[in-house]
């Protein structure tokens, strides 16, 4: 059933992207200055998870390298590469091409990029919410014509750490909210992957609306269930996916983006998810004792309430419950019920 199965990883771009006008305009908006030979302006893309804002970013950076060939850019993703020096290293490599001597030192790496880079560039740094320390922000501005798109879950505080004289210096020009999508756009993405990736016949549009209206507008969510439902259908040894087996596969998808997600969290975040594995629904008093027993350097309790708890819930790991007043934490995807037994 499947013609094309490229369509269906992640990391497709898919061409035009569906939509998401508004948001496409305002980002290349901020990147039209290079096009006139100047740094473009900064701007900061967030919403919940699966809502296009990867793709937003990546497509406008299409689209400008389409106005102006070979313009310098990189892409980054700041929960693999959260330091200071992660960050320059991907930059000194992918955005000017330099080769970079192992474990060079900071002011090396951006001497690297300030000697390579002669004109404007563009940096996606996505997930910037996971960087440690925001200081490689200040980096960046001080090189000459590099411009950068970052991109979170939630509005936050890119500055809070810099000093005040700095984040004057540094400014966001454009700030970007994307909203999960409605049911209607959730269909139509469906029907042009189905098209470029899946057979004629393979599948109709009451299955991908319904695909659609379970996937509560998160667009991976919706493209993994289709590609789940053709494998069930599949092993059926149908040709087109019946309606029944919609259900299945939505829930089916959901277990598999968690588990792509546990892959990638950091060890804090993992130890968190490993924790709540053995026990389940602990305030975060408990929650961060657990932790810290067993990590081997562990963050403070604010920094875990801040940045890597709210990365659990975004990702749709952990649900939350308030207690009398208390944060209560549990695994999403674990069934409460099998734990005590007796009940109906
Ligand atoms: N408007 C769109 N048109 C076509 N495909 C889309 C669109 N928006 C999202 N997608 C697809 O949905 C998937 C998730 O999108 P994307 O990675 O951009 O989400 P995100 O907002 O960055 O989510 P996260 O916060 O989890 O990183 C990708 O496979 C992407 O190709
Ligand atoms: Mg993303």
């Amino acid at each position: 059933m499947i013609r094309d199965g490229e369509v269906f990883e992640d990391d497709h771009l898919p061409d035009p992207i569906v939509g998401r006008n508004r948001h496409m305009n305002e980002v290349t908006d901020a990147l039209a200055p290079i096009e006139e030979g100047f740094r473009a302006e900064n701007c900061f893309l967030f919403g919940p998870s699966g809502v296009g804002k990867t793709t937003v970013a990546k497509a406008a950076v299409r689209e400008l390298r389409r106005e102006v060939l070979e313009v310098p850019y990189a892409y980054v993703n700041c929960w693999r590469d959260y330091t200071r020096n992660a960050v320059l290293d991907q930059l000194a490599r992918n955005l000017v091409g330099a080769t970079v001597p192992r474990s060079s030192s900071t002011s090396r790496l951006i001497d690297l990029i300030k000697s390579n880079l002669h004109g404007p560039g563009v940096v996606i740094l996505d997930e910037v919410d996971q960087l440690r320390g925001t200081d490689v922000l200040y980096d960046l501005h001080d090189i000459r014509g590099l411009s950068w798109i970052g991109i979170a879950n939630r509005e936050i505080d890119l500055f809070a750490d810099l000093d005040d004289r700095i984040t004057s210096r540094i400014s966001v020009a454009y700030r970007v909210r994307f909203d999960t999508y409605g049911e209607d756009t959730i269909t139509e993405i469906l029907s042009r992957r189905a098209r470029d990736g899946l057979g004629p016949g393979a599948v109709n549009e009451d299955v991908l609306a319904r695909i659609a209206r379970l996937s509560e507008g998160d667009a991976r969510q919706a493209i993994t269930a289709l590609r789940v439902a053709v494998r069930m259908a599949s092993q059926e040894g149908l040709s087109a996916i019946p309606e029944r087996l919609v259900e299945d596969a939505v829930t089916n998808a959901e277990r598999e983006v968690r588990q792509k997600t546990i892959s990638k969290l950091n060890t804090h975040q993992r130890a968190l998810h490993e924790v709540l594995t053995e026990e389940d629904g602990l305030i975060q008093k408990e929650l961060y004792a657990r932790y810290e027993e067993t990590h081997d350097d562990p963050v403070t309790l604010r920094y875990l309430r801040e940045n890597h708890l709210p990365k659990l819930e975004h990702y749709n790991l952990v649900e939350v419950e308030w207690d009398k007043g208390t944060k209560r934490y549990s695994l999403v995807g674990v069934d409460h019920s099998q734990s005590t037994p007796g009940q109906l």
